[in-house]
């Protein structure tokens, strides 16, 4: 049985990707547009244009909220276009978003399933989510766990010490890692180990699809935006690999550790506290085990933080989905 999820998310490049991850190995049982890497319009038909590409018109879109829990939208043209989604010539999509509120959506497909039954999955900031835990809180006991593509238990993007889905909204950001649902975090310090390298994308570029062929637009597009803008020779696959965590637990290993979000800092908002005092010698990258002999010195742990990543398990689970769509 292919695990239940709700899919919240702002295509985006990296988005669309996971998307494709998703909708293969999971069941998707709607998906919710958040503002982000562009406005919602975009985002949401971006999202609309990926189902239709991939033969999945039946996986619902609700457009959600367009503008983060405080202040403007912050969006990311430098790297993902001004369609939040160049590269690809994808039609206009036939498919129409539902009318529903994506936060409404959540809120009713928890309430009307098992409690446990469903995952979030999110990969843009986190606004709805917050939004729905504040509008119906009983929801916070139904969730079986929310799985965050944000944050970073290193150093930033957006910010030295922000990472930019986090930075958006921080606010929801804080809602949800202290919400008391299980979070996975799937963080830079992780997804900088996920950088698409031109070879790799030549292996895109040999599959004989339609879905492999806009994928590969896609990437070249983003990786050509991640060499002018940050100077790295490839692109961070960042959202697929929060999805690769929920379809493939064993692809990432990850650590227990106390996250909450600083909302006040003048150079740090945004920023993702990570209390990670009680890894062996305090590198998060290199020490992966509780050492039981040092205990937890803050608060106990109330999100599991990705650190390493399976690269070839997960570059093999990616190309051998692009093939298996028309
Ligand atoms: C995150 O920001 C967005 O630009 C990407 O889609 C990803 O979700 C990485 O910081
Ligand atoms: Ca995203």
């Amino acid at each position: 049985m292919k695990r239940k999820i709700i899919l919240d998310c702002d295509p985006g490049h990296d988005d669309a990707i996971a998307i494709m991850l998703a909708a293969q190995h999971l069941d998707v049982l709607g998906i919710s547009t958040v503002g982000g890497n562009c406005s919602l319009e975009n985002v949401t038909i971006n999202a609309l244009k990926i189902l239709e590409l991939i033969g999945r018109p039946d996986i619902p879109v609700y457009p959600g909220h367009s503008r983060p829990t405080v202040g403007e939208l912050v969006t990311a043209p430098q790297f993902h276009g001004k369609s939040g989604l160049d590269g690809p010539d994808l039609p206009a999509p036939k498919i129409k978003p539902r009318e529903k509120h994506g936060v409404d959506f959540i809120t009713d497909t928890l309430r009307s399933a098992a409690a446990g039954g469903i995952t979030l999955a999110a990969t843009g900031p986190l606004t709805n989510i917050a939004a729905a835990l504040n509008r119906a809180p009983d929801i916070a006991g139904r969730i079986r766990e929310i799985c965050v593509m944000g944050g970073s238990v290193t150093f930033g993007n957006w910010t030295p010490q922000a990472e930019f889905n986090i930075f958006v909204d921080p606010e929801a950001a804080y809602r949800v890692f202290n919400s008391g649902v299980p979070v996975k975090m799937c963080g830079l310090n992780l997804t900088r180990q996920c950088v698409i390298t031109e070879a790799e994308l030549n292996l895109i570029r040999k599959i004989p699809t339609r879905t492999a062929r806009a994928a590969a637009d896609m990437l070249g597009f983003y990786v050509e935006a991640e060499r002018k803008n940050l100077g790295i020779p490839g692109g961070d696959l960042h959202d697929p690999c929060a999805v690769a965590w929920l379809i493939d637990p064993s692809l990432i290993t990850g650590a227990a550790m106390h996250i909450t979000v600083e909302l006040k800092g003048e150079f740090t908002r945004g920023m993702t506290v990570c209390d990670y005092r009680h890894l062996h010698a305090g590198d998060p990258e290199r020490d992966l085990c509780h050492n039981p002999a040092i205990s937890f010195r803050g608060k106990e742990p109330n999100a599991e933080a990705g650190l390493r990543l399976n690269r070839d398990g997960f570059m093999k689970l990616l190309l051998d989905t692009l093939a298996r769509y028309p």
